[in-house]
C-alpha cells in the first residue's frame, strides 16, 4: 500500500495524505541553519548544532504523534477554524498534498473553498527559513479570513530547555517591533544571538507568551486567541515565548494573496551587541528581512536552490530500464547522503539532536557517498574529524558540531574508529586527485601545540590496530567496533556498572574479526595511497601487515562455513557453528571479503552462500543468526534487545551493502542487485504500510525475520546506509569506481541487463559512459573506447579540458 507517489520530474515524494503510517519528514538548510519538517508541518530548527542552539521547541515521544511543536499555521474563515497542514487543528481537509523535495517542503491543504499552499525552505547561504504561504479564495464570495502563524521558542540549550525549567521559566525574553517577533532570550549574558520571526504585512496582532495565545489547558490544536480570532497582544515575560502573528486576509472571490514569513537567526559581534539599553541590535535582521520582503526575491531565492540541486546531482546521472534505480541514484539516495553528511546521527525523529554530534566513525563513512557532490566541504570535514583524533591514534567517538571539540562523555576506545578516517580520506583523494590534503598540519585533541600532516594521522590510524593486538593476531575490539553493542569487555566489568563500561580491564583479550577484515580492506588502501605518494617502505610495510592479517584471518577467524566475528575475553569464539546462538554475523562476512580474504580458495564464496541461507530474507538480510533470546551478559548490549531488532537479527541496511559489495567482488551481480532491490526505499514503497517509514529514504534498521514486526522499519534517515548503498550500487555494481588515476570501470550486473548509461562528471570533465552487455554477462569488460579509441585496461583517461566525453564500454 502506497500512501503517495514519486514525481521524479520535481525530485519530489507527493504524499497524499496526513495520515501516514509515522510521521514522514524532510530536512531544510544545507550549511549552517537546518529545520526538521513532517507531512503536518511538525519539526523544529537549529543553527549548526541541534543541542547547543536550538531555535525552536519540540517535544519527542509525544502523545499524539508529532504534536510536538512546529511551524504551524491556522486559518480562521468566518469562526471555522483549520489548519492547511491539518495538524495541529486536525479538521479534515478537502484536499490535502505535502510535496518533500530536495531542501524544501510544500505543503497545500483546502477546506472551505479556500486553499492555502506553504512553501518551506531556506535560501542558499541564509539563516533562516522562509515560509511562503499563499492564500487562495476558491469560493464565490468575499472572504475575510484571519491566518495565524505560530512558533514556540527554544531557550537555545535543548537540554537544558527540557529539564531546568525551574530558571527557564524565569528567563524567556522577547521584543515586538510592528510586523517582527524577536527573541532574545539570553542576550544580556554572554550570548550575542538571537531570533526572529517576521512577516511582510502588517499584522492585525500578535502574541509571544504561550498561555496567552493557548489558554492554559489548551493545545496546539484549540488555542484561544485563533478561535476567537483575537490575538492578545501579549509580551513574554519568562514563562514560554512564541511567536504567532496574525493578519488579516480579506479575498474576492478567485483573488489569492501572498505572505512571507521569515524564521531567522542572527549572531551579533559583541561589539554590536546593543542598539540602546536592554534594546537588542536589529540590524542583521532588518537586512534579512528585507532581502526577502517580495514574493520576487523569494522565488529567485527557491530558482537559485533548486539550481543548486540540478549541480549537486548531475555529478553523477544514470539512465537505464529501470525507474526505481534511476530515482534511487539520480535523487533520493544522494539527496540523503547530503541530509547524513551534514546532520551525521543527530537530529532526526530517531535521534533526538541532544544525545549524539557528529560521529567520528559515522562521518567517516558519511563521506563516502558524499565525497563527488562538494569535495570541499568533505575536505573540511575530514580535517575537523581528524583534529579530534587522539595521539595514540584512537579517536574522540563524537564531537560537538558547534565546538568542534570531542565529546568526553562517550571518550575513544572504539577500536574500528581510526580505520575509517583512511578510509574517507582516500575517497576523497580518489575523487580529487588533490594529495595535498596529506599535508595540511591537523592537530591531536583540537590542541594546536601537537599539529602533524594528515598523512600522519593515517598513520597513526594504521598503526592504531597493529599497536592493539590481541592473543590470535586480530584486532582487538575495545568497547565496541562498527557494531556499538557487542561489548566483549563487559563481563569484566564491576558490579553494578552498566553493560556499556568504557574500561579497559587488564587482560582483556576480546578480538574483532571484522577490524581484521577492515584492516585488510583499508590498510591495503592505505598502503596503495603510501605507494602513490612515492613512500616505498611505509607502503611495503602496510603490504606486509594487511598480507599477515590476511594469513591470521584464514588460520584463526575461518569458522568452516563462514567467518567468526569476534573472540570474546575469555578467548572464545562469537559467530561460530559450536555457539548456540549468534552463530553467523553479517560484518565479518562483507568487511573479510572486501578486504581480499577467501577469494582464491572459494571460501568468499561458501561465506556468502552461508549468509544467503541464513541471513538473507525477503526484506533484507539480518545481522546475525540464530537470534540471541536471552541476555548474555558477556555480549554486551546486543542480547538485550528483543530477538530481531536492531544489532539482535535485524535487518541492518548498513551492512547489507557489504554484502553487495562481497557478492560483486566474487562476480555475482545477480545477487548483488537481487540485495540491493530488497531495502532500497523505491522498492519498498509499494509495502509502505508494513515497512511504515518514509519510502524515500532508508533507514537504519528493518525488523527481521524472528521480529513479530516482520519487515517494520525504524530508524530513518540519519544511518551509514545511504553512503554505503550508493557505494554499493554505483561503485561495486555499476562499476564506476572513482581511483587515484581515474574512473575505474568494473560493473557487476545482473546478466539480463542490456546495459546502462552513467553520465559522471569526475575531476571537471564530464564523461558519458554507455555500458552494453551483449553477452549477458555479469561482469568482466572487454572493449572499452574513449571518443571511439580504443584504451587499454579499465582506468579511463583523464583529459582536465572540461569537455563531454564519450565512453562506450563492452562487458562480456
Ligand atoms: C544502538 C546502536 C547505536 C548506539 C549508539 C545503541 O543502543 O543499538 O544502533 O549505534 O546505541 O550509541
Ligand atoms: C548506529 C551508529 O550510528 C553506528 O555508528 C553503528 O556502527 C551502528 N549503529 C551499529 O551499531
Amino acid at each position: 500500500m502506497k500512501y503517495g507517489f514519486f514525481d521524479d520530474l520535481n525530485r519530489e515524494y507527493v504524499i497524499t495524505t496526513p495520515l501516514t503510517p509515522y510521521p514522514w519528514i524532510n530536512y531544510l538548510g544545507s550549511q549552517d541553519y537546518f529545520a526538521l519538517i513532517s507531512n503536518t508541518a511538525g519539526g523544529y530548527s537549529f543553527y549548526k548544532d541541534a543541542r547547543l542552539r536550538r531555535i525552536t521547541r519540540y517535544r519527542y515521544n509525544n502523545v499524539p504523534l508529532d504534536l510536538g511543536g512546529g511551524k504551524y499555521y491556522y486559518i480562521n474563515d468566518d469562526g471555522d477554524v483549520w489548519s492547511p497542514s491539518w495538524a495541529p487543528v486536525k479538521k479534515d481537509l478537502d484536499f490535502y498534498e505535502c510535496r518533500h523535495g530536495m531542501g524544501y517542503t510544500k505543503i497545500t491543504g483546502e477546506y472551505g473553498k479556500v486553499k492555502v499552499g506553504i512553501t518551506y525552505f531556506v535560501p542558499l547561504n541564509t539563516n533562516a527559513e522562509i515560509h511562503k504561504v499563499v492564500v487562495e479564495n476558491k469560493s464565490e464570495k468575499e472572504k475575510k479570513i484571519k491566518l495565524f502563524s505560530f512558533v514556540e521558542w527554544c531557550l537555545w540549550n535543548a537540554l537544558d530547555d527540557m529539564t531546568n525549567f525551574q530558571r527557564n521559566y524565569s528567563t524567556g525574553e522577547v521584543e515586538v517591533e510592528g510586523s517582527v517577533i524577536y527573541h532574545k532570550t539570553e542576550y544580556k549574558e554572554r550570548r550575542n544571538h538571537y531570533a526572529f520571526f517576521s512577516v511582510n504585512a502588517p499584522v492585525y496582532g500578535f502574541d509571544s507568551d504561550r498561555e496567552s495565545f493557548m489558554g492554559t489547558y489548551n493545545g496546539f490544536h484549540n488555542p484561544d486567541a485563533v478561535f476567537k480570532g483575537v490575538p492578545t497582544n501579549s509580551i513574554a515575560d519568562g514563562w514560554h515565548p512564541i511567536a504567532s502573528h496574525c493578519v488579516e486576509v480579506n479575498l474576492k472571490p478567485g483573488e489569492s494573496k501572498v505572505l512571507i514569513f521569515l524564521l531567522g537567526y542572527v549572531e551579533n559581534d559583541p561589539e554590536e551587541k546593543w542598539e540602546a539599553k536592554n534594546v537588542i541590535n536589529k540590524k542583521k535582521a532588518k537586512k534579512m528581512i528585507e532581502a526577502f520582503s517580495t514574493e520576487e526575491a523569494v522565488d529567485k531565492a527557491f530558482d537559485e536552490l533548486a539550481k543548486y540541486w540540478d549541480g549537486l546531482l548531475s555529478k553523477f546521472v544514470i539512465e537505464s530500464h529501470d525507474e526505481k534505480l534511476n530515482r534511487m541514484v539520480n535523487i533520493w539516495n544522494q539527496y540523503q547522503c547530503m541530509v547524513t553528511f551534514n546532520m551525521s546521527r543527530s537530529a532526526s525523529y530517531f535521534e533526538s539532536g541532544i544525545g549524539r554530534g557528529m560521529g567520528f566513525r559515522d562521518s567517516n563513512q558519511d563521506i563516502l557517498g558524499f565525497v563527488h557532490q562538494i569535495p570541499d566541504r568533505a575536505r573540511e570535514r575530514i580535517i575537523d574529524l581528524a583534529s579530534t583524533q587522539l595521539e595514540d591514534g584512537g579517536a574522540y567517538h563524537q564531537y560537538q558540531p558547534l565546538t568542534k571539540k570531542g565529546n568526553n562523555d562517550i571518550g575513544s576506545n572504539f577500536n574500528d574508529d581510526p580505520l575509517w578516517l583512511i578510509l574517507s580520506t582516500v575517497a576523497y583523494i580518489k575523487e580529487t586527485g588533490d594529495y595535498s590534503i596529506l599535508d595540511v598540519m591537523t592537530p591531536f585533541d583540537n590542541d594546536e601545540s601537537k599539529s602533524t600532516p594528515l598523512a600522519d594521522h593515517l598513520k597513526r590510524s594504521f598503526d592504531h590496530v597493529l599497536n592493539n593486538l590481541g592473543p590470535h593476531g586480530l584486532p582487538l575490539i575495545g568497547r565496541a567496533d562498527w557494531n556499538d553493542c557487542l561489548n566483549l569487555n563487559c563481563f569484566s566489568s564491576e558490579p553494578g556498572e552498566s553493560f556499556q563500561t568504557t574500561t579497559n580491564k587488564d587482560g582483556r583479550v576480546a578480538e574483532s574479526v571484522m577490524i581484521a577484515g577492515m584492516f585488510c580492506h583499508i590498510g591495503e588502501e592505505y598502503a596503495r595511497l603510501m605507494e602513490k605518494i612515492g613512500n616505498k617502505e611505509e607502503a611495503d610495510r602496510a603490504y606486509r601487515e594487511v598480507k599477515k592479517m590476511r594469513e591470521v584471518i584464514m588460520e584463526h577467524a575461518w569458522d568452516g562455513s563462514w567467518f567468526l566475528r569476534a573472540y570474546d575475553d575469555f578467548g572464545r569464539k562469537v559467530g561460530s557453528h559450536e555457539n548456540e546462538e549468534g552463530q553467523i554475523f553479517i560484518e565479518s562476512q562483507g568487511f573479510c571479503i572486501m578486504g581480499g580474504c577467501g577469494l582464491n580458495d572459494g571460501k568468499a564464496i561458501q561465506a556468502l552462500d552461508a549468509v544467503e541461507e541464513r541471513l538473507a530474507t525477503k526484506y533484507g538480510i539480518v545481522l546475525l543468526n540464530p537470534a540471541y533470546t536471552r541476555y548474555y551478559i558477556e555480549y554486551g548490549e546486543i542480547s538485550t534487545y528483543p530477538a530481531g531488532y536492531k544489532e539482535n537479527a535485524g535487518i541492518f541496511c548498513h551492512n547489507n551493502a557489504w554484502i553487495m559489495a562481497a557478492e560483486a567482488i566474487v562476480g555475482r551481480g545477480d545477487k548483488a542487485f537481487d540485495y540491493y532491490t530488497r531495502i532500497a526505499p523505491a522498492y519498498v514503497e509499494e509495502r509502505s504500510e508494513i515497512h511504515r517509514l518514509e519510502p524515500y529514504v532508508y533507514s537504519q534498521m528493518i525488523a527481521g525475520k524472528d521480529a513479530r514486526r516482520f519487515g517494520e522499519a525504524k530508524n530513518s534517515w540519519l544511518t551509514g546506509t545511504a553512503s554505503w548503498n550508493f557505494v554499493a550500487i554505483t561503485q561495486y555494481i555499476l562499476g564506476i569506481k572513482p581511483d587515484f588515476d581515474g574512473l575505474k570501470i568494473d560493473p557487476c550486473i545482473p546478466k539480463a541487463w542490456d546495459g546502462y548509461t552513467v553520465i559522471r562528471q569526475y575531476r571537471g570533465d564530464t564523461y558519458r559512459i554507455k555500458v552494453k552487455n551483449p553477452n549477458h554477462v555479469s561482469c568482466g569488460v572487454s572493449k572499452i573506447t574513449v571518443d571511439n579509441k580504443e584504451i587499454s585496461g579499465n582506468i579511463l583517461p583523464l583529459f582536465g579540458d572540461g569537455k563531454l566525453h564519450e565512453v562506450e564500454v563492452i562487458l562480456g
